[in-house]
């Protein structure tokens, strides 16, 4: 069954433990984005967030940065759950390996513009796979369309592999995405950006 992973960049950085608190108990994950200003251009979150939430839900840490070996053991020791690299940054391999090492799920994520095959060698050895649906950077982007026939394809060559879809996921296009075999749907200003965070949430995951 899919789940709904409240992306934590689209709430009010002052309510971040509240808004966790919210959604948590209709979410499978916390979705933690970290960017290093070098691998997209933007800042957001460290080791020290992700700590601030850990117990209130799974915690599924994305690193949009462009060496992230250097920070597995931070993100490991905050409480991540997950933790998932973009194939287009540094030491994939060793990263995979530090994640596994500590006994976390590891995942690989792609931008919408590198094909698909840039997951082929990792799909052994992750446990979670991201074909980003918006260029990575920010909340609040538009879908790629594209991305349906991505997760068809990688549903289709890995049957027990988590496959997540990250970036313009709203209460529209959720149903298609766990139709098209997304097993865990990220959402950020369709969850925080509306009146009712917990019934956006709710849709997006198939509760009601
Ligand atoms: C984009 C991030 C996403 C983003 C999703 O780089 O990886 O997790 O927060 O936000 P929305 O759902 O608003 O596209
Ligand atoms: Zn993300």
């Amino acid at each position: 069954m899919a789940v709904v992973a409240p992306s934590m960049l689209g709430a009010d950085f002052g309510r971040l433990r509240e808004l966790a608190e919210l959604v948590a108990p209709h979410s499978g994950y916390l979705h933690m984005d970290v960017m290093d200003g070098h691998f997209v251009p933007n800042l957001t979150m460290g080791p020290d967030t992700i700590a601030a939430l850990r117990g209130i839900a799974p915690l599924d840490v994305h690193l949009m940065v462009t060496d992230p070996l250097n920070f597995i053991e931070s993100f490991a020791d905050a409480g991540a759950d997950i933790i998932t690299v973009h194939a287009e940054a540094n030491d994939t391999a060793a990263s995979i390996d530090a994640i596994h090492a500590r006994g976390l799920k590891a995942g690989v994520a792609i931008r919408p513009s590198t094909p698909l095959s840039a997951l082929d060698p990792w799909l052994d050895a992750a446990e979670l796979l991201l074909p980003m649906s918006v260029e990575p950077g920010f909340c609040g982007q538009e879908f790629d369309e594209g991305t349906y026939d991505r997760i068809r394809s990688l549903r289709e060559a890995r049957p027990d592999t988590l496959i997540e879809v990250d970036g313009g996921v709203t209460c529209e296009n959720a149903a298609a995405l766990r139709e098209a075999g997304a097993d865990i749907l990220v959402s950020g200003s369709a969850i925080f950006g509306t009146e009712d965070p917990v019934a956006s949430a709710r849709m997006i995951a198939g509760l009601e």
